[in-house]
């Protein structure tokens, strides 16, 4: 059994979106040198421990996701002297730097496509998926998953060469052919890479996705939506050629001390599919295989007891869990308006390690961006909506662009950028940042919040969400009123009177006996 006391674990993981981060160059586009100048703010609230989207250099057609090179910093963000700038500064502010690493495709514009493309006859031709395509159409049925609908083909037919390449994802995304030692062995490369500079671990991107059915065999079904296809799909992805893979990755990762593997796995995978990511025995070996079945619940007190316990339960002691509410693909957690509190609260008390993106800890809204801004070529299936609702720059303080660039950033800062920033909420001990300092310090201090066990109380009332975290006798209790009424919350005995030591009001600090009272939409820590 693994004791959880390693750092990827005891901490909070702050994802950071670089673009929107911090400009220091006056381009409108954040960058490394951005990074590098608010990690005191980083320190400040408690982090220690920070997932950087991608860096690469690329043409930025997926910003970053598409990488054309990876073992270079894009000048847009710097250069290598200013990644290792900022691993040296963080290390010696205890923050640790996790980075993304692309493995399932690289840009159309990678030297190693142009090779591959160049002929039928290359030698880099096998580095990708080439196939002929079949009665006139595509080599089979599989499709694309970028859209609201599964419609599109996977293929991208090559008019010079005659053949089809396959791509997940678009056209400028090509996916590479894993079952070729020669790209294993280049992928496994960079790894080192980064690893040699003194990265901490890497979060992998769509790592469910790198494997194939050998035959290339037709899904057999019929799908009625981009969830179902991904959770039903037997041939395109859910392959165990992947896990295999993924665990040779690990491996790499592993040879190096104190480093953490982080997986971009299906976003409706089943607790059996997690585990089988993260089974160091059997399956992959993932330390954190990303849940994400927050980022599209509700906040409702019934279901999420419902999930979370069964989700616990099977982490059980040797696979470690993990929350996320948010990231740069789906929509901020204020997407919760009046529960937003509650939800900061409930990630940043469960057991497991919490990812929060930037931003959230203002709760800066999801923008509405106009359709002459939008920079995002893709939709998002369940809203129907661009990815930069979320992207937007990060909100420092009241000053023109908001104290993040000089000048008119690459998207539009968020219309309440003069109440909603850093500088005004640091002042302020109401604040929704003054809440997320709160719970992460309090977490860091206090073992039964991060190794602690869990368990969810019955005997409350409907609309509320309760449960007990405890570790060496020290207990804590977390009391969630996700309804929009006043509700008495019984508390279990105790040998002193429980206190409430964090309100998501942040305007309480008292002792209660048998019940606490809690405001509507109110969440309360009680030691
Ligand atoms: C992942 C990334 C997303 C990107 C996609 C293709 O889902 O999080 O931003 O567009 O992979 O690389
Ligand atoms: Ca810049």
């Amino acid at each position: 059994m693994k004791q959880p006391t390693q750092w990827w674990q005891n901490n909070v993981v702050y994802q950071i979106y670089p673009r929107s981060f911090q400009d220091t160059n006056g381009d409108g586009i954040g960058d490394l040198p951005g990074i590098l100048q608010r990690l005191d703010y980083l320190q400040w609230l408690g982090i220690e421990a920070v997932w950087i989207s991608p860096i690469y250099e690329s043409p930025m057609e997926d910003f970053g996701y598409d990488v054309s090179n990876y073992t270079e910093i894009d000048p847009l963000f710097g250069n290598l002297e200013d990644f290792d700038q900022l691993i040296h500064e963080a290390h010696r502010r205890n923050i640790k730097i996790i980075l993304d690493y692309v493995p399932n495709h690289t840009s159309h514009k990678h030297p190693w496509f142009l090779e591959s493309k160049s002929s039928r006859t290359s030698p880099k031709r096998d580095w990708y998926i080439w196939r002929d395509g079949k009665e006139g159409g595509p080599p089979n049925n599989w499709r694309s998953v970028t859209n609201t609908t599964v419609a599109g083909s996977i293929w991208e037919f090559d008019e010079a060469s005659g053949q089809y390449y396959l791509c997940n994802f678009s056209p400028i995304q090509p996916d590479l052919n894993w079952e070729n030692p020669e790209v294993q062995e280049a992928m496994f490369d960079v790894l080192r890479f980064w690893l040699d500079r003194g990265v901490d671990g890497f979060r992998v991107d769509m790592v469910d996705f790198i494997s194939k059915d050998p035959e290339f065999r037709d899904e057999d079904f019929e799908p009625t939506s981009t969830s179902d296809y991904l959770t039903q799909a037997k041939y395109q992805c859910n392959r165990p050629e992947s896990i295999h893979h993924i665990r040779r990755m690990h491996d790499v990762i592993a040879s190096y001390p104190n480093r953490v593997m982080i997986g971009e796995v299906p976003y409706h995978a089943t607790l059996e599919q997690l585990r089988n990511f993260a089974d160091p025995v059997n399956g992959a070996g993932m330390e954190l295989p990303f849940n994400f079945r927050l980022t599209y619940a509700e906040m409702e007190a019934k279901s999420l007891k419902e999930f979370i316990d069964r989700y616990d339960a099977s982490c059980g002691n040797d696979m470690w869990p993990n929350y996320n509410l948010s990231n740069h693909d789906r929509a901020r957690t204020s997407r919760y308006g009046d529960l937003a509190g509650i939800a900061g609260m409930l990630i940043l008390t469960l057991r497991g390690t919490p990812f929060i993106y930037y931003g959230d800890e203002l709760n800066m809204p999801n923008v509405d961006v106009p359709p002459e801004r939008q920079q995002d070529p893709w939709l998002v299936p369940e809203t129907n909506r661009t990815r930069d609702e979320c992207r937007t720059p990060m909100q420092w303080d009241a000053n023109a662009f908001a104290g993040f660039s000089k000048t008119e950033p690459w998207l539009p800062l968020s219309p309440d950028f003069q109440k909603v920033n850093v500088e005004a909420q640091k002042s302020n001990p109401q604040s929704f940042l003054a809440m997320y300092r709160k719970l992460i310090a309090l977490r860091k201090n206090t073992p039964a919040l991060t190794v602690g066990s869990y368990e969810s109380l019955s005997n409350i009332p409907e609309s509320s969400l309760v449960y007990l975290r405890e570790h060496e006798g020290e207990q804590v209790l977390i009391a969630l009123n996700c309804s929009d009424e006043e509700l008495i919350v019984p508390l279990p005995p105790k040998q002193s009177d429980w206190r409430v030591n964090v309100s998501t009001h942040m305007d309480r600090d008292e002792t209660v006996a048998n019940t606490v009272t809690l405001r509507p939409h109110e969440g309360a820590v009680l030691l």
